[in-house]
């Protein structure tokens, strides 16, 4: 199914795609500098570009992984030492066994099942959570530790790990009983949420530029002077709402860790990935500390009508560092089940040619 994630640009990246033709046809290099679901990436990679790719969240590391540094199936070359001689199965390939192997694993009445499922027994909330259905729960519970188990005794490679850490990512939300976000959960369980987990392989793409791509994991701000390219694309949030707040369940699976779920929506102490970008007083620093040292000539930013500051003032900021110019895109609203606004919304493509 794969996931709803507030401000993916996966329905934008023809669009996108040819503004960055349009701005330079020489383009080699794309600097994808908060790549989300990494959607747009892989769009850029199958475009023939070099793609740089860079989130704070670890999840988004992960699915990067995948989209920019795998064109097929990693070997999995010690699967005989995880699954069992009898289950070997000739025919199937490593990758599907171990899928095989990690959905058959006994599920484990863990942190899961106990804060975020109706038949745990939360730490810190007066209710039971409600964003798996028991079953699920522990069942996402061991495949966690069976996956950070292989890892530990070195059965799996590091680009292994990452791909079964996006299969479970990708497998735990198709039935999380949730809206859109992890921001609350539902207080009845859809019938999605109550079909069986089950990991299920992802596609592999090996179209376009198949080499020299790079992943990283950071603030764009901290990240910025390390990285080279021809265009530096930016998708900032640009609502209040922060990523690591409203997405903190997929964090937890990414990072494979058991921290403290505050309160009743049993959110992960985030603000180690706050976004300044979500702030009306920092966004300007933020945006100034990437423009000044990134070894780029050409930005295309993305931005929204609904977005913190108003298009206006962005492009008089922007102004400050060379010429601005701007493309309106009409573009369908982000909107959770509950949401009653106009269903279109302006999204702004703006290209600055740094002096
Ligand atoms: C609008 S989304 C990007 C969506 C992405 N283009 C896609 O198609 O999936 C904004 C992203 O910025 C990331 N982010 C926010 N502040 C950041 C920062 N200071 N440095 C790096 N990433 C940041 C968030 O984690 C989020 O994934």
């Amino acid at each position: 199914m794969g996931y709803r994630y507030i401000g993916s640009k996966d329905k934008l990246s023809d669009i996108i795609i040819s503004e960055i033709h349009r701005i330079n046809n020489n383009t080699e290099t794309v600097i994808d500098l908060m790549a989300g679901t990494g959607l747009l990436s892989l769009a850029l990679r199958e475009n023939n570009f070099k793609v740089v790719a860079n989130d704070v969240m670890t999840y988004s590391y992960h699915h990067l992984h995948l989209h920019l540094l795998l064109s097929k199936a990693p070997d999995f070359n010690k699967i005989s030492s995880i699954v069992k001689n009898q289950n070997l199965d000739n025919k199937k390939s490593n990758y599907t066994l171990i899928l095989d192997y990690l959905n058959n694993v006994k599920p484990i009445k863990g942190y899961f099942f106990n804060e975020f499922s109706p038949e745990g027994n939360p730490i810190n909330a007066t209710k039971p959570r409600k964003y798996y259905t028991a079953e699920n729960a522990a069942k996402i519970d061991a495949i966690r530790k069976e996956i950070k188990s292989l890892k530990k005794r070195n059965l799996i490679t590091d680009i292994e790990h990452s791909l079964l850490l996006h299969d479970l990512i990708m497998a735990s939300n198709d039935i999380a009983n949730i809206a859109g976000t992890y921001g609350h959960y539902l207080s009845k369980f859809v019938k999605r949420a109550e079909s069986p987990m089950l990991l299920y392989q992802s596609k592999f793409s090996n179209l376009g530029q198949t080499e020299g791509h790079q992943v990283f994991k950071g603030y764009a701000e901290e990240i910025a002077p390390k990285l080279v390219g021809d265009i530096c694309y930016i998708d900032p949030p640009y609502i209040k709402r922060q990523y690591a707040a409203n997405y903190h369940i997929l964090e937890t699976l990414a990072r494979e860790d058991e921290p403290e779920a505050i309160g009743e929506s049993g959110l992960r102490p985030w603000r180690d990935q706050y976004s300044n970008f979500c702030s009306k007083v920092k966004i300007r620093d933020s945006f100034d500390k990437i423009i000044t040292s990134i070894n780029c000539q050409d930005f295309l930013i993305s931005y929204s009508e609904d977005g913190l500051i108003p298009i206006s003032d962005l492009i008089l900021f922007l102004s400050n560092y060379g010429t601005v110019s701007k493309k309106n895109i009409e573009y369908k609203r982000f909107k959770s089940n509950n949401s009653k606004k106009e269903s279109t919304l302006n999204e702004y493509l703006i290209h600055l040619k740094k002096d």
